[in-house]
């Protein structure tokens, strides 16, 4: 059983985020907490018959930290989805602003009050706020690469959705890891390797090129689709709420002992601090960059056990045009983020 915070959990994501962890059997404990409103959702999703425990925390001013303390202690895995969200014309580098000082200060909490935890965050700009958390989690010495995740599951799943659209596969679910997912999480940094599909691959070559660039920019902009749709109302929450899900389940079901075959093989691809992490060293050399999405290989305790580096084998001459594409705007990101805590060198 797993204590498990969302920090920002009466948000847009939060919420339904919230209400999925809540119905996970195996989560013992629940603290929501949010600087609005996290009463209210904790006493809402108290009433659900589930085994959860689930606790909400508010800081009583702009100082308190007790609360925020409060609902990390004791925590092993902790999910942030705190911040802005984007609205129309604006890029996740317009959240930078805001969202870095927001996810700093948290991150600041899971160090002091439950370092052990692993921490997957969701607030973006995803390619900064993860370095901003490291270098944070750094300067409280409890920095473990192994534990910390940024979560670019929403990309997997929308190209495995838009993937079945395009060969008429009518339950994406049988899509489910068949692209592999890389570099960043935002725009020209996400990079779909459809070469990598092996059961599909019949069917993704009798794709027509045009039809393949077209789906490989539909899932680094997907996210527009939605922010304009919503109109000035945010981004995506309810499929972010499932994909954030999906990949913490993994994170839980680790934790529990539960379903141990598929947390030895690689799951999801998250973006992470390669350095640290084996199999990442040799990303980090090859595309000068420190941090990278990846297929993740979690082990017991839900931490990182490896990354698999090998997808970025044997792509095609497109593919690496866009990794290289990818690995510039990473960069980019991880100074800005970096810069954030340690200040400009
Ligand atoms: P929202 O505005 O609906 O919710 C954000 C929540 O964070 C609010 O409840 C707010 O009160 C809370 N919050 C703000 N400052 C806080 C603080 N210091 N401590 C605790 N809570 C705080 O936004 P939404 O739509 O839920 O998006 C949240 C974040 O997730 C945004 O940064 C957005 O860009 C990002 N996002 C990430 C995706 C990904 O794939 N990683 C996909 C979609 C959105």
């Amino acid at each position: 059983m797993v204590k498990v915070a969302v920090c920002g959990a009466a948000g847009g994501i939060g919420q339904p985020l919230s209400l999925l962890l809540k119905l996970n059997p195996l989560v013992s404990e629940l603290s929501l907490y949010d600087i609005a409103n996290s009463a209210g959702v904790a006493a809402d999703l108290s009433h659900i018959s589930t085994p959860a425990i689930v606790k909400g925390y508010a800081p009583a001013s702009r100082d308190d930290l007790e609360a925020l303390g409060s609902a990390l202690t004791g925590c092993e895995v902790v999910i942030i989805p705190a911040g802005v969200p984007r609205k129309p014309g604006m890029t996740r580098d317009d959240l930078f602003k805001i969202n870095a000082g927001i996810v700093r200060s948290l991150v600041a909490g899971v160090a002091k009050h439950c370092p052990r935890a692993v921490v997957c965050i969701i607030s973006n700009p995803v390619n900064a706020t993860v370095p901003i958390a490291a270098e944070e989690l750094k300067k409280h010495g409890v920095f473990d690469p192994k534990k910390l995740f940024g979560v670019t599951t929403l990309d997997s799943v929308r190209a495995e959705t838009f993937l079945a659209e395009l060969i008429g596969a009518k339950d994406p679910e049988v899509l489910r890891g068949e692209v592999a997912i890389v570099g960043g999480h935002s725009g020209d940094t996400i990079v779909p390797l459809l070469s990598k599909s092996s059961k599909h691959a019949s069917q993704i070559a009798k794709l027509p090129q045009e039809t393949l660039k077209k789906y490989i920019h539909r899932v680094q902009f997907g996210g527009d689709e939605v922010v304009q749709a919503k109109n000035g109302a945010g981004s995506a929450t309810l499929s972010m709420a499932h994909a954030g899900y999906r990949f913490a389940e993994l994170i839980i079901q680790a934790k529990s002992g539960k379903s141990v075959t598929r947390s030895r093989s690689f799951t999801d691809a998250a973006y992470v601090y390669l350095p640290g992490i084996e199999g990442g060293k040799q990303v980090s050399q090859t595309y000068g960059v420190d941090y990278f999405a990846l297929p993740v290989r979690l082990a017991r305790d839900g931490s990182a056990e490896s990354v698999d580096a090998s997808v970025l084998k044997g792509v095609t001459s497109q593919e690496r045009e866009l990794l290289k594409i990818a690995a510039a705007g990473v960069g980019k990101s991880v100074v800005q983020g970096t810069n954030f805590v340690v200040g400009a060198k």
